[in-house]
């Protein structure tokens, strides 16, 4: 079993941790859910994983951010790192020592509607505002930039006529939670 570390964001549901969770006690994903990583301890993301029994740690930014992570990273014995609606940059170090074994989740096709500041309603907003007739999601290699990684596997919708950002929002992260299992399934086999 690969040992994984999922990173949510402050804001974050928690919803593709729940998925990757569920897809790996299914067994349909060699791997372990070993640490959820938070940046603050009242995340929603955060509240669901202590329920659920899993190991948490909430690493707060700031001075040595980045060997404060990596020494609990080190400790749970993490081997990859899913992150799943967290907003910042991995620092360097972290990245370094997961060469190509951090993967993100967004919810657009890239390389189109990426970036900084590039997250959440933004993203559909955007989405709408190109008129794009399609829109879906991509699960990505992360780098030291936002959303430039090479991407492991996208999930298409059509974008329906006079949609909301809600409404296309709602679609996508159905496919966010087929997809991101599908593709830790790929990248650990
Ligand atoms: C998802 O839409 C994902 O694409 C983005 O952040 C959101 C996290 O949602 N990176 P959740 O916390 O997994 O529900």
């Amino acid at each position: 079993m690969v040992q994984i570390a999922v990173f949510v964001g402050t804001r974050g549901r928690g919803s593709n941790l729940r998925a990757i969770h569920d897809a790996c006690s299914r067994g349909e994903v060699p791997a372990r859910v070993t640490l959820v990583v938070g940046t603050r301890p009242d995340s929603g993301a955060i509240e669901w994983a202590r329920e659920a029994g899993l190991p948490t740690v909430v690493v707060e930014p700031g001075d040595g951010y980045g060997p404060r992570l990596l020494d609990a990273l080190k400790q749970a014995g993490v081997e990859w790192i899913c992150l799943a609606g967290y907003l910042r940059l991995l620092p360097a170090e972290v990245l370094q020592a997961f060469p190509n074994k951090v993967l993100n989740i967004h919810p657009a096709l890239l390389p189109k509607h990426g970036g900084k500041g590039m997250y959440g309603m933004h993203v559909h907003e955007a989405v709408l505002a190109a008129g794009d007739e399609e829109s879906g999601c991509t699960v990505h290699y992360v780098t030291e930039r936002y959303d430039e990684g090479a991407p492991i596997l996208q999930m298409r919708c059509p974008v329906l006529p006079g949609e909301t950002p809600e409404a296309l929002a709602a679609r996508v992260i159905v496919l966010e939670h087929q997809a991101y299992p599908e593709a830790l399934r790929r990248v650990l086999q």
